[in-house]
């Protein structure tokens, strides 16, 4: 089956790798507005595939959609950014035409592929690739909290000293520095509830440092990540293609769960062929509960500039 990425960049270039070295699809295609530059990330991942043994056929083509036709699943990550300093609401003025664009592009030659929406910020740029495509809700997916939660683990796993694979919890709400809840109260050690293994003290360390991953990672690098995040949207593409149905936390449209609708926000699902085969509804303190729905209305106000 095949994928295609749009944007080349930094996060299109690492997911189409994972996606290749996971050997799960037959076709990576990778897209970008920048000429030559699709064209050159794909030949120099090709030149790994005897290097690391893999048969995904990875092609980049310059603003040719018709190379795209026929995708099951779709990457957008194309737009800028952000860099030390901003935020990822910054971005919506540029990002917003590109996903808009992009959105309409895919469909136009793969009628019936899932969508993946990267770029930021990400929550609205979900709920403005809805409104630009009518598309039915299982269709469209905002990759946010697989990338959160796995730097939700990172740093459980740094205060437990422990491997992270012992770990296992969700980051939901809204994919940005403040509206982000990590679910401690949840959040096990092989079934044992961390808050027996950290105090409260780690505990809020934790979900500080989680909340601004993704920032400390941009002040480091001078632009945002890329491994964490094009791995995360793998694990998408791969639970889709190979249904999976792992559950995960993604930005989706809601209709009435968690008592919010008409707005794309992190909440776990199970990924499957169809996309979003399912929300799943949990039980949340009263304090995540109200930090959840703080961080609803923030992105309610970010989608309002959609419209101004
Ligand atoms: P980048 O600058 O390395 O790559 C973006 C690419 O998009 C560039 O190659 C650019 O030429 C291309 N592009 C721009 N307009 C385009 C268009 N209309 N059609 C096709 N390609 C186009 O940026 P990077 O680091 O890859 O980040 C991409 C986006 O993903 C940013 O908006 C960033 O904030 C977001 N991001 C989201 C994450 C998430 O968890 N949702 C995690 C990391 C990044």
């Amino acid at each position: 089956s095949k994928v295609t990425v749009v944007g080349a960049g930094n996060v299109g270039a690492s997911c189409a790798e994972y996606i290749a070295i996971k050997n799960f699809a037959s076709e990576v295609v990778l897209i970008d507005i920048k000429e030559g530059f699709a064209e050159g990330k794909a030949m120099d991942l090709m030149q790994t595939a005897s290097l690391n043994g893999f048969d995904t056929r990875i092609t980049g083509v310059t603003n040719d959609y018709s190379k795209t036709a026929g995708s099951k699943v779709a990457v957008i990550t194309s737009g800028v950014p952000r860099k030390p300093g901003m935020t990822r609401e910054d971005l919506i003025g540029i990002n917003a035409g590109i996903v808009k664009d992009v959105t309409t592009k895919i469909l136009e030659h793969s009628p019936e592929a899932i969508i993946i929406v990267v770029s930021n910020p990400m929550d609205t740029m979900t709920y403005l690739s809805h409104k630009a495509s009518g598309l039915p809700k299982n269709r469209i997916i905002g990759m946010g909290g697989a990338l959160d939660s796995a730097r939700f683990k990172y740093r459980l796993a740094e205060a437990l000293e422990c491997p992270a694979s012992d770990i296992d919890g969700m980051v939901i709400g809204a994919h940005s520095d403040t509206g982000m809840v990590p679910l401690m109260s949840k959040a096990t050690r092989n079934g044992v509830p961390v808050v027996n293994f950290i105090d409260e003290e780690k505990q809020s360390y934790v979900i500080e440092e989680t909340k601004i991953g993704g920032a400390t990672l941009t002040k480091l690098l001078g632009t945002s990540a890329w491994y964490a995040p094009g791995a995360a949207v793998s694990v998408l593409v791969h639970s889709i293609l190979a249904d999976q149905k792992k559950m995960v936390p993604c930005s989706l449209m809601l209709d009435g769960e968690y008592g919010l609708s008409d707005i794309c926000f992190g909440v776990p699902a199970i990924i499957g062929k169809n996309g979003v085969e399912k929300i799943v509804e949990v039980e949340l303190t009263e304090d995540e509960k109200a930090k959840f729905n703080e961080a609803a209305d923030a992105v309610r106000k970010t989608n309002d500039v959609l419209y101004e």
